[in-house]
Order: C-alpha cells, then structure tokens, then sequence
C-alpha cells in the first residue's frame, strides 16, 4: 500500500523539479493573461498606508519558475506594475517582493525590529542550513556572530590567504589550455578546494565529491516545488545530504578541539570571546555545514562571472593583466590585495551585475510599513539584491558592463546607501566578506598572469539560478597560453 502511494509521488517530485519540466511550465504560464491586481491586506483605518498591491499569478506555484529562470524579467515587471513593494505567489506562499535601495535599506538595517532572519530564510532554506549564524535574530545572532568572528580577524585571514594560495596555484595550473574549458565547474571544484583546507584543514580526495554533492543539494533544496520530505524530490536530496554533512563534521570534533589546527573549522571548535563564550559541538557543525556553503558558492559565481566578463571585454582583460604583471609578484595576499584598483572596478561590477546572494529573505514578526504600504505581521519578504542592482535610476545603462561607473567622479555606487549592497547590510552583513574578496581576486590574479581566456563573438550564458544567478552551462571558455 505505501509503495502505492510513494511511487508515484517519488515520481512526480524527481520529474517536476527537473529543468525541462521547469522550461516547458515556464513557457506555459507565461502565456496566461495578466492578473488584475488585488490588495495583500487591507492598511489599519487612518494609518495612512497604502495597501501592497499585486497578483496571485498561478496557485500554489505562482511565479516560482519565472523568478528561477527569468528572475530580472518577473521582478522587472512586477516593479513596473506596483512599484518597489508588490505580492505575488512563489515557493508555495504569498511573497512581498522589495525592490530598489530605499526599501532594501529599511528592511536591512531593520531598526524597528520588525523582520526576523531566522523566520525568513527558514521557509527557504531552514531544514538544510538550520542554524546557521544567517538564521538566527537578536541576542542570539549577535552572540554567535561574536563568537565566530574570533575566526575572521585579521591574523586569521592573513593565513587562510596564504594557504589558500598553494591550492590556487596548483588548481590554475592544473586547468588545460582547451575550448570549452567549463569554467565554472572547475572554478566550483577549486573553491571546494580551498575551502576543503582551509576550512576544514583536510585534503579530502575522493570524499571532496560527495560533499560537493551534498552542498550542492542542500543550496538547490529550497528551490524545489514539492516542499515535502518525498522520496525522489530535490528536497528530499537536500535532507539526506544535510545528514551526510552533519555526520561528517560531527565525527571530527573530537579531533579538532583536541590539535592545535588554524582550519576554521578548528578556530569555531576553540573560539572563545573575552566573556568566556564558546560554542557547542552542534553549534560548531551548524556553523560549519552553512559556512562551507556561503563560502563555497558565492566566490565560485564571483570568480566565473568576472572571468566571463573579461573574456568578453578583451579589453578589459588586458588593462587587469598589465595591472597584475606590474605589480612584480606570482600570487596576492592580504597586504597587497589592496593595490589593484582596475581589479577592484571590474570585481565590484560583476557583484552589481550578478549578486551571488541575489534575493535575501526575511519575515515580518510584526505590523509594520515599507515605502508607506501596509505589511501585515508574519508575511514572508524576499529582498531583491540582484535586480535592483540591475535598475534605473540608481544605474546608468544597468545591463552593460562598465566598470568605471565606480571611479569617484561618475561614483554610481553612491546614488543611494543601499545601491550596491552584493554582501548585505545591517547585523548580518556578509562575515566573509574579506576572505571572499581576497580568494577571488587571488584566483583571477593566477589567471591572468598566466592564461588568455575568450569566448566566441555573441555567446552569452544561459541564466539560471542558485544562491543567486548562475551559468547554467557551466561556462564554456576557451583557455590559452600567453
Ligand atoms: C563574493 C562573495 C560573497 C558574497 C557576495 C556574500 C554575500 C552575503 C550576503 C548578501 C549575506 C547577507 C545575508 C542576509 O542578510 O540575509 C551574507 C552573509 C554571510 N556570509 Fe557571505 N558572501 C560572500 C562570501 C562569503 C564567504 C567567503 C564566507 C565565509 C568564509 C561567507 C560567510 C557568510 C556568513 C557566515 C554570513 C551570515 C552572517 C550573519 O548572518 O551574521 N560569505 N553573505
């Protein structure tokens, strides 16, 4: 009787989040007429409020599929049509979308205490990443994020700099000079790498697949339309693959409170602030299962993205090369990482043109407004980074990659507080953000001193989306020698 019943649905859950699937519902409901627009809730009497407006879209689906495949083209028009705060359906329930910097500031810097992380990112991404310091609120978040950042001073990133290099160097050598070098998987696979030593102080070998596997699965869970522990089902994948992570941490712990290892992973395991405060060993692998991920994903975006720029403004390239030759060294670290400030300009528009944590979310946990609309206690937001990076007017010609709209006399960045925010603001602003920027620029920087790297003339990257947008092709480049 239960295989009756499971059968089918492992069925529909393996079948339904597959990309075909997903293109072809996609094509389908893109065909549907526009909605009319319907208030998410009615504002209090006299309080001046505006109600959200927006469409349900298609039931229990809803824009799901569009806001994965076609993320700038749904918010695009949502925003067209209701502003910068408007609702739809998408992943199942009722969303409010929150566009442009005004709007992204007020719910970032959350200074009336009305949207929650942890409820936030839990309807998302809870059952894989539960725990992480990102969905944690309050006392709480702030005592963790104290703790853990004992791991990212100074001292500690000078080293993690200077061993992730070793892996970079050989990484990049071992790269072929060939077309269609997929650029992103191997940048995935170097990343992993690096995190793999120097988070986790291990090499892993043959184990390194597995759980580049499992992180995979974990970040791809919270994409899936079936929500349901169901046999077959991208959820299902990413609550096995939390398990495998945990059980692989956990068994380590003894090891790592007992050496005297400078692996993050054994920094949480000692971590102590000036009060005495420490982590236990589940906080240590909650920590690690979500900090592995937020490392690992973000820079390999990062890296390919900014590397299929350059190939495509060969111009570009060369001005960066010159830069890296001039600087008189074979690889960067945390005292000259600083001086390559034509790398900076093109590592900054990569992270306004493509936001590797495109869209946050969060959680109303009381009545509260936003651009003078009314939102209703416990509705779920998603914050959307990348596609207001995208916008006019906070933007000149915001799809066309142009660096120097950073210089300090065009400054575009300064538009607004929050018109580039790619690592987020407020209490949860990006605790990597050193490291990833480093490791990032440490990578390119071998690349360039060592390789050219071209596409052919018009091909553009199939869009598709992770923890933000990602190559779906895995970036064919081709590599030569210089
Ligand atoms: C280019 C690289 C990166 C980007 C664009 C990025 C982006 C972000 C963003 C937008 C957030 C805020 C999320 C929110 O407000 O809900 C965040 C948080 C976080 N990131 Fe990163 N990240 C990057 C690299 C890294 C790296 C390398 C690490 C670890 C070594 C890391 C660890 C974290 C952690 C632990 C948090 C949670 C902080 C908290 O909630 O207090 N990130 N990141």
């Amino acid at each position: 009787m239960a295989s009756l019943l499971t059968k089918p649905l492992a069925l529909a859950g393996a079948a339904i989040d597959r990309v075909p699937v997903v293109d072809a519902a996609n094509a389908l409901f893109d065909r549907l007429p526009e909605r009319a627009a319907q208030p998410l809730a009615t504002p209090p009497p006299g309080s001046g409020l505006e109600p959200v407006m927006g469409d349900p879209s298609v039931p229990y689906i809803g824009r799901t599929l569009g806001f994965l495949r076609h993320t700038l083209e749904h918010c695009g028009e949502l925003y067209d049509r209701f502003g910068s705060i408007s609702w739809t359906t998408a992943f199942g329930t009722k969303m409010v979308l929150v566009l442009g910097p005004e709007a992204i500031g007020t719910v970032l810097a959350n200074r009336d205490k009305a949207f929650s992380n942890k409820q936030g990112w839990d309807y998302l991404i809870g059952p894989f990443f539960d725990r992480g310091v990102m969905l944690m609120d309050g006392d709480e978040h702030l005592q963790h994020r104290r703790i853990m950042q004992e791991a990212f001073k100074r001292p500690r990133l000078v080293d993690y700099i200077a061993q992730a290099n070793d892996t970079i160097a050989r990484g990049v050598a071992s790269w072929p000079n060939q077309e269609g070098f997929k650029l992103f998987d191997a940048t995935k696979q170097l990343t992993l790498d690096i995190a793999t030593e120097v988070f986790m102080g291990e090499s892993l070998g043959p184990e390194a697949d597995r759980l580049n596997h499992a992180f995979d699965d974990c970040v791809v869970g919270g994409q899936a339309l079936i929500r349901h522990d169901v046999p077959g089902g991208m959820w299902h994948r990413g609550l096995r693959s939390r398990r495998l992570l945990a059980d692989h941490f956990r068994s380590q712990i003894p090891a790592k409170r007992a050496g005297d290892g400078n692996d993050l992973f054994s920094v949480l395991c000692r971590a102590e602030t000036a009060d005495g405060e420490r982590f236990t060993d589940e906080d240590v692998v909650n920590h690690m299962i979500f900090t592995m991920m937020a490392a690992h994903d973000t820079s390999t975006l990062t890296l390919s993205m900014m590397a299929y720029y350059l190939a495509r403004h060969p111009e570009w390239q060369e001005r960066l090369r010159e830069e890296a030759v001039a600087l008189g060294v074979d690889q960067i670290d945390y005292a000259n990482v600083d001086r390559l400030p034509l790398m900076d300009l093109c590592f900054r528009e990569t992270l306004r043109m493509n936001a590797p944590v495109g869209i946050l979310g969060r959680r109303s946990v009381k009545d509260t407004e936003l651009d003078g609309r009314f939102i209703p206690a416990d509705t779920q937001l998603l914050i959307g980074i990348y596609p207001s990076q995208r916008m006019e007017p906070w933007w000149s010609d915001p799809h066309t990659f142009d660096p120097e709209r950073f210089l300090p006399e065009r400054a575009e960045d300064r538009s607004h507080k929050f018109a580039w925010a790619p690592f987020g603001a407020g209490a949860h602003k990006c605790i990597g953000m050193f490291f990833g920027t480093m490791e990032v620029k440490a990578i390119l920087f071998r690349l360039l001193l060592t390789r050219r790297f071209s596409i052919p003339d018009g091909y553009e990257p199939p869009i598709s989306y992770g923890t933000g947008p990602l190559p779906a092709d895995g970036l064919p480049i081709t590599l030569s020698a210089l």
